[in-house]
């Protein structure tokens, strides 16, 4: 019998080191996409998608992440003294959009290493884990990523990844999973590389910050070894687990925005500034003065 995906983790650990010096003290996750800080764009996703309970796992110089998500009743108290009902409802939702709880990585150990201080907060459901610093949007708002993962695992059971194909210069870059297609756009792992050279690439399908995975996944954790880079690799403990338990992988339709580097996160700013409602066709003019 298949469960319904109610638990989400967010991996929010990283030093950054790809974005400093910002990164020194400022959470990456807190940087903003024009108003809101890229976790909570994370956080609605996994809202949207069905989630109720959120475990962010967090290390030291990240406490902004938990203030952001806590309640504030200076401050409510104020905006409601002065009428600012839009503000004050901001305020309101962000804190009840789920419960929000926290656990600490100790040493960045790798992707492998986060993920394995949320078993207890797992237990034996399935679970949704969405990388901190990628942002996924879909033309549809109302089918989020995590949401067609969460869809497959539901209906078939196992786990499921989102993926994306990538060109032939980035796939040592990423996560990349080769298998059989068992249904349009659904694909039954066989192979599994943590960013692998193009020649030992089984496809071009990268691992793309998302996935919904079985509680089996911290049992393959526990029994593997450091992979690339010394790291505890998710990728590997996947590898194992999909010779026990069916992995899927779904080309998802939606666009990812990646945080976590410089170019990207400003790409990322000026696709959400020209969606939003208050500032995106002045963005709009300037731009167009800008180029020529
Ligand atoms: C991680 C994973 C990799 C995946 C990537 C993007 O790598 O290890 O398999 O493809 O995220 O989701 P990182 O970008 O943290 O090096």
């Amino acid at each position: 019998m298949t469960r319904l995906v109610r638990k989400a983790v967010i991996p929010a650990a990283g030093y950054g080191t790809r974005f400093l010096p910002i990164a020194k003290a400022v959470p990456k996750e807190m940087l903003p996409l024009v108003d809101k800080p890229v976790i909570q764009y994370v956080v609605e996703e996994a809202v949207a998608s069905g989630i109720t309970d959120i475990l962010l796992v967090i290390s030291r110089s990240k406490r902004a992440i938990e203030e952001h998500f806590a309640p504030a009743a200076e401050l409510e108290a104020e905006l409601a003294a002065k009428g600012r009902k839009a503000e004050l409802e901001q305020l309101r939702e962000l804190q009840s959009m789920a419960r929000i709880h926290y656990t600490w990585q100790p040493k960045m150990g790798g992707l492998g290493d986060a993920v394995r201080y949320a078993r207890s907060f797992v237990g034996d459901e399935p679970f949704a884990l969405l990388l901190g610093d990628t942002v996924v949007t879909t033309e549809d708002p109302s089918r989020p990523v995590t949401r067609q993962l969460a869809d497959v695992v539901e209906k078939r059971g196992g786990s499921c990844v989102a993926l994306q194909e990538v060109s032939a210069d980035k796939v040592s870059r990423y996560g990349i999973m080769g298998g059989d297609e068992v249904e349009s756009g659904v694909i039954r792992a066989n192979k599994f590389v943590e960013k692998p050279k193009l020649e030992e690439a089984p496809s071009r399908l990268a691992v793309s910050a998302r996935y919904v995975l079985s509680p089996a996944i911290f049992t393959y954790l526990d029994q593997t070894q450091p992979g690339k880079g010394g790291e505890l690799q998710l990728t590997d403990a996947m590898a194992a687990m999909m010779a026990n338990e069916p992995l899927y992988g779904l080309r998802y339709e939606g666009q990812r925005h990646d945080i976590g580097n410089k170019l990207d996160f400003i790409k990322a700013n000026v696709h959400f500034g020209l969606q939003h409602p208050d500032v995106g066709v002045a963005l709009r003019e300037w731009l167009k003065g800008v180029v020529a």
